[in-house]
């Protein structure tokens, strides 16, 4: 897998998050971690998916802008095509049960036929939730393999897991 070409699209905010059982404030998203490692293992391409208007700072806010945001949740770029690349690594933290809501915008319009779907999930205990089922539903035409789940707190320490994954 490491020798095809290679895009990984993901999802992560830092600022407040519950962090191994407390509330913390982090620099940098626990996926983010996970998207570098693999960045780094297969010298795939990266697309950050942000969304338009940032969430707050403050995990209560946030978590209720989620939900709000569940199937209209613009992002500031848009990726059009991914016609150059066989294997597509998707990202996300679990928000409310699946991916981030601003995934599914980023994804939905791509045309996934023929392409290989890797997918990575950091989660405080839900592991891959809904995701695979909801991609299955938006990427249609794509084969989605071997899932993988880290518990967000893990996520900075996992190098070794991802690599055997990749
Ligand atoms: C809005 C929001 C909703 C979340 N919902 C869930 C959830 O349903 N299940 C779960 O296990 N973790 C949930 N979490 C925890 C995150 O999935 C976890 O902390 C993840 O590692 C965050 O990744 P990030 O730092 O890359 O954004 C939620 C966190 C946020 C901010």
């Amino acid at each position: 897998m490491k020798d095809k070409k290679s895009l990984i699209i993901y999802f992560s905010r830092a600022d407040e998050n519950y962090f191994g059982g407390e509330m913390r404030y982090i620099n940098k998203g626990n996926t983010e971690y996970i998207a570098e490692y693999v960045r780094d293992l297969t010298n795939a391409d990266m697309f950050k998916v942000e969304p338009l208007v940032p969430y707050s700072k403050e995990y209560e806010i946030c978590i209720k802008e989620a939900k709000d945001r569940v199937g209209n949740a613009p992002i500031k770029n848009n990726l059009s095509d991914i016609s150059n690349y066989e294997v597509i690594y998707i990202m996300s933290p679990i928000y409310w049960g699946t991916y981030a809501p601003e995934v599914e915008t980023a994804i939905k319009d791509l045309d996934f036929t023929g392409k290989t779907v890797r997918v990575v999930t950091t989660h405080e205990g839900s592991g891959l939730g809904n995701i695979i089922n909801d991609l299955k539903r938006i990427c249609v035409g794509a084969n989605i393999l071997d899932s993988i789940a880290i518990v967000g707190s893990q996520a900075k320490d996992s190098k070794s897991k991802i690599e055997s994954w990749v």
